[in-house]
């Protein structure tokens, strides 16, 4: 997710740091968030001058080095997660308006911004980039010369009330030097107070070198700083306060959100991830509008069979989708391990889509069995978090899920983003197809839009199962069983924990105990249950309530993941955590969580660095 710091100093400041040289800093403090271009604009001398490159934090620095910008006071600076638009200079941040006056930098998705552009060019507006920032700053430098009458705060109200999707937003403008302006909706940002001077961060590590005094902001608020002042408004215009705290944490923990670990927070990032996904891919009405798709309609309404493509925690990705997809579309979905895939003479052929899902975008056996599916006639669409990587560029289309950058090794904000936009392209395609009616497609967005607030919900409780986890540092396997979706959630349980905690775990169905794995079941066995919604389909429910008795009978400590108000499991089980209600297919999103957070504590317990499990790379980029 982009980087965003803004500064307004003093001279008496200066004479330790001017502006450049506060917003390197926090971008390199800020450059965990992951990112693949950098750029900061700095006022000095009546004008906005700005510095931007593709690529990391040095080679912008050596752009800098080039071509040197002015001593200055005020300054915004930004690294660069591509969403709208490439990995390029052109499209890195800032973005110029009003003729150059005025540089903005933003992290967020904004929804509206194709209808907004298509006015502005109407007017006569050019661009230079592909992204939606640029048109945001279009519209500011609208505000600002027209209705605000030369009000930066106001001109940025009036640009937001405008603006539909999430945003932070940074603004400069020559004829304020010594001023900032943000605004944030759905999107973080921080305020840091120092002495004769003011910054702002998307979060506290962007100035956490400097001060240690933060102000929290609310959701639909607006900032404008000064080196000596801040003033807060609502959208409304309404005067507005933030919540003041003060930093603790170090440097390292800060990056973290303030958690242990990056795979603590990336857990604790998923509500957002998910939202985030689901951001501005349908209207008001539940029509799914997959701009980014590039695929003719009408060839995807036509093809026959989807084979999703992908390995360890993505290819459990697309086992749930399998199962959302077929129940939705009608279209049989096979799931198939890239490196297995590529090396069996698969049949595929022009009515075939190839779904690759990958987090990097650069695993390369996902990649090399792309390649040979195209060079088979099929048509591939890749699911990515990373834009601009090597899939999603090789692929006829993409969609990306908007996790922002992981860095923990084991994977899990990926997980989720990748299950919800494998349900957004079930939905997609059922509306092409016309298997669901559009009142159904609603409904089912409706309860994928509430999930977010149900994860929250999960991790609210999350003590629950960390104290089983600490009481189980000592286990030596743990099994995992589900049914139906609730399969490939057991599968992704179990791979959590070999990966971070190397505790043997294996995850089955739960239908094929008896033909084997039942055997393993010995006196005090943990063994997790997956057990589907009791209001869900027919018999699924009481099948597994019979695997949990069958693997009890034979001394194993079950232990539950159950659907709120499920009673009927308590007596079977040793320990039950209720996830909240929510239909059957979309159970996987609210299930995988405890899962994740067991393994995590686990290995926390253990000693290990969850961050860095031996063996592992983030990224597996060889065959
Ligand atoms: C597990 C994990 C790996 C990846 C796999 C594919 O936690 O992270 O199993 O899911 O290596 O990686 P991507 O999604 O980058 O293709």
């Amino acid at each position: 997710m982009c980087g965003i710091v803004g500064y307004a100093g003093t001279s008496s400041r200066s004479a330790e740091h001017g502006a450049l040289d506060v917003l390197i800093e926090g971008l390199r403090r800020l450059e965990y968030r992951g990112y693949d271009s950098a750029g900061v604009a700095v006022v000095a001398d009546g004008a906005i001058h700005s510095r931007k490159k593709a690529g990391k934090l040095v080679n912008l620095e050596n752009q800098i080095a080039e071509a040197p910008l002015p001593d200055s006071l005020t300054g915004i600076g930004h690294t660069r997660w591509a969403t709208h638009g490439g990995p390029s200079d052109q499209n890195a941040h800032p973005h110029l308006a009003d003729g150059g006056k005025l540089a903005m930098i933003h992290n967020g998705i904004i929804e509206n911004f194709a209808e907004i552009k298509a006015t502005l060019v109407a007017e006569g507006v050019e661009f230079l980039s592909d992204t939606d920032t640029e048109v945001a700053a279009a519209l500011l430098g609208k505000m600002y010369s027209s209705e605000a009458e030369g009000d930066l705060t106001r001109a940025m109200q009036l640009a937001v009330n405008k603006l539909e999707g999430a945003f932070t937003l940074l603004a400069v403008h020559q004829d304020h030097p010594g001023v900032v302006v943000a605004a944030r909706r759905n999107s973080p940002l921080v305020l840091g107070l120092g002495e004769g001077e003011n910054f702002l961060g998307s979060d506290v590590s962007g100035f956490i070198d400097f001060t240690r005094r933060a102000v929290e902001l609310g959701q639909d608020q607006i900032v404008t700083i000064t080196p000596e002042s801040h003033s807060i408004i609502g959208f409304d215009g309404e005067p507005a306060e933030g919540r003041e705290f003060s930093v603790d944490w170090d440097a390292a923990s800060a990056e973290k959100g303030g958690f242990p670990s990056f795979m603590e927070k990336e857990i604790h990032d998923q509500p957002a991830a998910v939202a985030d996904t689901l951001l501005g891919r349908s209207d008001a009405e539940g029509k799914l509008t997959l701009d980014e798709l590039r695929i003719d309609p009408e060839k995807l309404a036509k093809i026959t069979k989807i084979v999703v493509l992908a390995c360890g925690t993505s290819a459990y990705a697309g086992s749930v989708a399998k199962y959302a997809i077929e129940s939705w579309c009608r279209i049989p979905v096979e799931v198939e391990l890239s490196h297995e895939f590529r090396y069996r003479e698969p049949i595929v052929d022009k009515n075939t889509l190839i779904v690759s899902i990958s987090q990097s975008g650069e695993t390369m056996d996902t990649l090399m069995a792309v390649r040979y599916a195209k060079e088979q006639g099929a048509k591939t669409l890749s699911i990515c978090n990373t834009n601009g990587s090597t899939i999603p560029r090789e692929s006829d289309a993409v969609l990306y899920t908007h996790a922002g950058p992981e860095i923990a090794v084991a994977s899990t904000k990926a997980f989720l983003a990748q299950i919800t936009a494998t349900y957004l392209l079930g939905l997609y395609l059922a509306q092409l197809r016309g298997n669901l009616f559009s009142g159904q497609i609603k409904d089912i967005l409706a309860d994928l839009g509430k999930i977010p607030s149900k994860i929250q919900d999960i991790l609210d409780r999350d003590n629950e199962i960390k104290d089983l986890a600490r009481s189980m540092a000592d286990a030596s396997s743990v099994l995992f069983l589900g049914r139906h979706v609730g399969y490939p959630v057991a599968m992704e349980g179990a791979l959590k924990l070999k990966e971070i905690a190397y505790i043997h775990a294996e995850g089955f169905a739960a239908g094929e105990l008896k033909h084997g794995p039942i055997a393993l079941i010995d006196d005090g066995q943990p063994v997790f249950v997956v057990v589907p919604s009791p209001r869900g389909r027919d018999s699924l429910h009481s099948k597994v309530v019979s695997n949990i008795q069958e693997v009890r009978a034979r001394g194993a400590n079950t232990l539950v993941i159950a659907e709120e108000g499920d009673v009927d499991v308590r007596e079977y089980a040793e320990f039950v955590f209720y996830v909240p209600e929510t239909p059957t297919l979309l159970m996987p999103l609210l299930a995988t969580v405890p899962l994740q957070i067991f393994a995590c504590e686990l290995a926390t317990a253990k000693g290990y660095d969850v961050d860095q499990p031996r063996n592992l790379a983030k990224s597996v980029t060889v065959e």
